[in-house]
């Protein structure tokens, strides 16, 4: 007698999808993304990757889709650590609008790191004489061999078109990256980025993201807001849901949804909202989602519980309480659960979604 086998599902080690399989590989992504790179004691973040990085001025990302939004979190922190930083769509970034000199350092993040716009501007800053990062997945990938410098954010190869462990990871390295050139020295911080794998898999364990995804299943749009370190979060939720479900899904800055977007809400759109910690920006999207509400729109709250948002969601995704770097890594988690579970409830293509390559290499 022979068993069935196949080489497309043993590659999936008993998930139904590689998505699934990578959103649970994200423990271990973090892990070796972090090892070795962290110093309890002084608290310092040691990448001998950016030794001896020189430069001057504002720092400047460059990336797409995923990549983007985890570039956006590098700047968020970059800024809060005080070095000027700006993100840039690597497909309208030209050396024109971004005036670069040798003093200048350019940032692409690329998980790929074959990724054309992303390696075009690359090539573009080389040639503007500035310093260049690559804060890759994939060993001796274009983006690692054509730039000054690069970091490895040690996630695995990821199968799934949809970015799933590597944005996590992207956060993580990121975050390191925005450290070391900032020379912030926190011991929370370590802290804060070694707590994040034990989080991740306490949500893996008890979300309730599938019988969230079956209660919106029929929504007509997906809203998800977000502020601070949770912008991109919300802007990367939406991406993935529209990614493999094709539902019309956007993410907002929480504080933007009264100029506008806020037209489009009712009853039958759903609003995602991230609010976590207990501070002022909690407060402010909180005061977003009671316009919402008043609205009689279905709010889904990914909150850590130090708010009393809960008392305004229909349902509630629930993560531990952290310090914010941490719980935008994990909040997002919640977020790829409820989009995959909606899109394997749309009976979607979900590893392999239509029109989507999971490197694009033509600009
Ligand atoms: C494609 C993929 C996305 C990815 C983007 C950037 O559009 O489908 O998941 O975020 O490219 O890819 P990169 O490899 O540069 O991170």
């Amino acid at each position: 007698e022979t068993i069935e086998w196949d080489a497309e599902d043993a590659g999936k080690s008993g998930y139904d999808h590689y998505m699934l399989k990578e959103i649970h590989e994200q423990p271990t992504a973090i892990r070796e993304c972090l090892r070795g790179r962290l110093n309890e004691l002084t608290g310092r973040i040691e990448l001998e990757e950016l030794a001896d990085i020189a430069f001057d001025g504002p720092v400047t990302f460059v990336a797409c889709g995923t990549s983007y939004h985890a570039a956006m979190f590098g700047v968020s922190l970059l800024n809060r650590w005080g070095v000027p930083a700006q993100a840039s769509l690597a497909s309208e970034f030209t050396a024109e609008t971004m005036p670069l000199t040798d003093d200048s350092l350019v940032v692409g993040v690329t998980q790929s790191g074959e990724t054309a716009d992303t390696m075009r501007a690359l090539r573009e800053a080389n040639r503007a004489g500035a310093t260049t990062l690559a804060v890759t997945n994939v060993v001796g990938s274009s983006a690692a061999r054509e730039t000054d410098h690069v970091l490895y954010i040690r996630a695995g190869p990821e199968i799934g078109v949809a970015a799933t462990k590597t944005f996590a990871s992207q956060q993580a390295a990121l975050t390191m990256v925005a450290a070391a050139l900032s020379d912030h020295r926190s011991r929370e911080l370590i802290q804060s980025l070694r707590s994040i794998a034990d989080a991740i898999q306490q949500v893996l364990d008890t979300s309730s993201a599938r019988e969230v995804a079956h209660a919106y299943r029929d929504a007509d749009a997906y809203f998800f807001i977000g502020r601070s370190l949770n912008y991109p979060v919300a802007l990367e939720g939406a991406l993935k849901l529209k990614e493999i479900s094709y539902e019309h899904a956007e993410g907002f800055a929480a504080g933007e949804l009264k100029h506008g977007p806020l037209a489009l809400v009712g009853p039958n759109t759903a609003v995602f909202a991230l609010v976590t910690g207990d501070g002022e920006e909690a407060e402010k999207t909180i005061g977003n989602v009671k316009e919402v509400e008043a609205r009689g729109v279905p709010i889904v709250a990914v909150t850590d519980g130090q708010s009393d948002v809960e008392r305004y969601a229909d349902h509630v995704l629930e993560i531990p309480a952290l310090e914010d770097v941490a719980s935008s890594v994990v909040a997002n988690v919640q977020l790829q659960l409820v989009s995959y579970w909606i899109a394997n409830e749309l009976g979607r293509s979900i590893d392999k979604p239509r029109h989507l390559a999971k490197s694009v290499t033509v600009e």
